[in-house]
């Protein structure tokens, strides 16, 4: 299902100066040398913890910020020898959608005229007509009646409000689309509904997705490779189903660890985060989940470790990994802690199926027309 690679970030470095409150100068590098490809038409989670330079990283691939180091190249072209025009048109490629999509939206504009500002700027269906047209159709896409054009951000639900940030990122016909943490700050029950419209526009549009999240448990269902970030770093990249299965890095294993089991049975006695993440400032020498991981020895307090390409589909940075799977302390039956969300997600899609003929059934209509 997945073609060549669409977009790529070749040894990728964001720094951030500032100052600390005592005056003294601090560097962040929010994003430390990281190489990742994304393949046209997958879905690639990019996880891990609050601050670990998610954001930062999906910034940097979509050239919303410049890298400090590296390179990003979209469909092989190069975006830092882009001109203003290339790069315009690049911007249709690419869209991204946000965790806050009242934060995203003009609250004084009806969501037709928000809808509709990317198609004026990329001169789709510039007849106002045709463009009043496109974007009814982008709302029935989406879920939501034809009609919403015409209200104001305020008069729907969070899952609408995501609903119409979807409908204006497609508005442009993006190859990928990035989600900053789409999900976030959305109830359980409609981060189900945001999932399968995804799906949906995926197939239907023959997109890429790059989805960045924090809970693992979240792009469970929807991703087909899995990133895995700790302090500005990859440490585990791989398929989905194989990391979730058997997490090899210490970390993606405590990561999946802190996804509340259904049943306390199914949690097992493997690293935990209970304590915060180091200072993004100042990170430990050699391995930088050192501080934090039940395995460390000698070595990873000196010696940071490589990515090991002895793994075909999978990406790891641990000196130790073959040894911690040996031993047998990934946490195999945590991975399922999910099942309540896969039924959930399961009885959502069955739904969404049944009434796929009406279009925006799933909508809390109460704040319809
Ligand atoms: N513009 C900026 N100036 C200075 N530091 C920044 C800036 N943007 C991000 N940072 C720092 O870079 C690090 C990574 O931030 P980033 O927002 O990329 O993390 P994140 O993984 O997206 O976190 P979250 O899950 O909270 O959104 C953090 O330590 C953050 O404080
Ligand atoms: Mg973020």
């Amino acid at each position: 299902m997945t073609g060549e690679v669409i977009l790529e970030g070749a040894a990728l470095t964001k720094a951030f100066g500032g100052k600390t409150w005592l005056g003294k100068s601090s560097v962040i590098r929010a994003v430390d040398n990281v190489s990742v490809k994304v393949f046209e038409g997958e879905t690639l989670a990019i996880v891990g913890e609050s601050g670990c330079g998610k954001s930062t990283l999906a910034r940097l691939l979509l050239r919303l910020i410049e890298p400090t180091a590296g390179e990003v190249r979209f469909e092989g072209t190069e975006l830092s020898a882009l001109k203003p025009h290339a790069l315009r048109t690049l911007r249709r490629d690419m869209q991204m959608i946000f965790q806050d999509p009242f934060a995203s939206l003009n609250p004084s504009m009806t969501v037709g005229a928000s809808i509709a500002e990317p198609l004026a700027l990329h001169g789709i269906a510039p007849a106002r007509q045709a463009r009043r047209e496109k974007v009814r159709q982008l709302l029935v896409q989406v879920g939501l009646p034809p009609e919403a054009d015409a209200l104001f951000p305020h008069q729907f639900s969070g899952g609408q409000r995501q609903r119409i940030g979807i409908a204006r990122a497609l508005a442009s016909s993006p190859k990928l689309i990035l989600g900053d943490e789409p999900l976030s700050a959305l109830d359980v029950s409609v981060q189900a509904q945001i999932i399968n419209l995804l799906a949906d526009i995926k197939a239907r549009y023959s997109l890429t997705l790059v989805i960045v999240a924090h809970d693992l448990g979240m792009v469970r269902h929807m991703s087909d490779r899995v990133a895995v970030m700790y302090l500005g770093q990859i440490v585990e990249m791989g398929p989905a189903d194989e990391v979730f299965a058997a997490p090899l890095h210490p970390y993606t294993q405590a990561l999946l660890n802190s996804i509340p089991a259904a049943h306390p049975r199914f949690r097992s006695a493997a690293a935990r985060l209970t304590t915060e993440p180091p200072n993004p400032a100042s990170p430990p020498a050699g391995c930088r989940f050192h501080t934090r991981c039940p395995h460390a020895k000698a070595v990873c307090e000196e010696t940071a470790p490589a990515r090991d390409p002895a793994l075909p589909s999978r990406e790891v940075a641990c000196h130790f990994w073959k040894e911690i799977a040996n031993a047998g302390a990934t946490p195999l039956q945590d991975a399922e802690p999910s099942k309540n969300f896969r039924r959930r997600l399961d009885l959502f899609r069955s739904r969404s199926e049944r009434q796929s003929t009406t279009g925006y059934s799933l909508l809390d209509k109460a704040s319809m027309p």
